[in-house]
């Protein structure tokens, strides 16, 4: 790879002037306008809104946000919750180790009576990472951190036309970013970088044209901004397969807790039985669930690989402890979504 290595000041300067002039407002952040007169952020929002953009969108995390911080608006508040209530909370945003690991860290933070301000002791806490202590010590507390992001991937890997899919070119990206950051106004720096990716340099059709780093790209300088990042070849998800239960009795649906580890720990589910894994590219064999009283099948796509699961009005063989829950405000329960798109085929049917 031939790198021209950009110059810090007139890359950081360019990127803060565009985010003074462009910058989103969004519910954790405090603007650059504000920011420029001494407003600062506060931690519990950052992190807060960090742990919830890990895995979902703006607009779906902006709403769990706010119902978030109104119902625990400090992190001491969140510590002193009701686990389950949390967990609860959480339901529909995904992954729930995440919320396990939410709820882990607020107990510390608020044992500890403040976050900690820099990366290095951030990533020390539960469902702290590399990019979201950098992220939280950058926005929050303005350490001269990098933030490094899908986002500001995308950009790097245009900016200097890498010839490595992102994948394979993640720690060069996040070394040149770092040497990029600047002293002052870091956490601007990390939120204009995501912002410019989010809103400019996007994955598809890139407005090059509104970008403020024209000048120096340089697969825009090869007019093939498009063709960045490079894309590595799919690997396919695995798929897995069994039957899950929607058993009512006298109004009320069988749920039962999910065991302290895997998949979906610790969360409220509907009765399944083992999931099977199937070869790549195979279907599920007609026969596998025949005599079940089946009513449909839901799909549902987890990081590591796609769960398909006929929809049974039988209990699976095996389930101990049942817990009986009001059929009528089962959207209370917290489901995950795989689950609760099987009550809904069951509602619909
Ligand atoms: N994506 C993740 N964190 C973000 C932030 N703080 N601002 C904008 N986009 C983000």
């Amino acid at each position: 790879m031939a790198l021209t290595f950009p110059h810090r000041e007139t890359f950081s300067t360019r990127i803060l002037d565009w985010y003074d002039q462009n910058a989103r407002e969004l519910p954790w952040r405090v603007g650059p306008a504000d920011r420029a007169v001494g407003i600062l952020p506060d931690p519990y929002h950052v992190w807060l809104s960090e742990i919830m953009l890990q895995q979902t969108t703006i607009p779906h995390a902006s709403r769990y946000f706010l119902e978030f911080v109104q119902r625990w608006p400090t992190v001491q508040d969140l510590a002193g919750a009701d686990r389950d209530d949390v967990m609860a909370a959480w339901a529909g945003l995904g992954y729930y180790s995440r919320a396990r690991n939410l709820y882990a860290c607020a107990q510390l933070v608020a044992e500890m009576g403040r976050f900690p301000e820099t990366a290095a002791e951030l990533i020390k806490l539960p469902g702290i990472g590399p990019y979201t202590s950098g992220a939280i010590a950058a926005i929050a507390f303005d350490e001269q951190a990098a933030a490094v992001d899908g986002n500001v991937e995308r950009v790097m890997s245009r900016y200097l036309a890498m010839d490595k899919p992102i994948r394979d070119a993640k720690t060069d990206i996040k070394s040149m970013t770092e040497k990029l950051v600047p002293d002052e106004r870091s956490g601007d720096f990390a939120q204009a970088m995501m912002d410019l990716g989010a809103t400019v340099c996007t994955p598809r059709n890139p407005a090059c044209d509104r970008c403020p780093l024209v000048g120096d790209c340089q697969a825009f300088d090869l007019r093939r901004q498009s063709e960045f990042p490079v894309r590595a070849p799919k690997a396919q998800k695995p798929t897995r397969y069994g039957t899950v239960s929607v058993v009512v009795k006298d109004g009320e649906l069988a749920l039962v807790r999910r065991p302290e580890t895997g998949l979906l720990a610790g969360m409220m589910g509907l009765p399944t039985s083992d999931w099977l894994t199937l070869e790549a590219d195979l279907q599920v064999p007609e026969s596998a669930n025949a005599g079940k009283a089946v009513i449909g099948r839901v799909e549902h796509v987890f990081t590591h690989f796609r769960l398909w699961l006929d929809v049974t009005t039988e209990m699976n063989t095996g389930e101990k402890e049942i817990v009986w829950f009001p059929l009528e405000s089962w959207k209370s329960a917290g489901l995950p979504s795989v689950f609760q798109k099987a009550v809904k085929l069951y509602l619909k049917h």
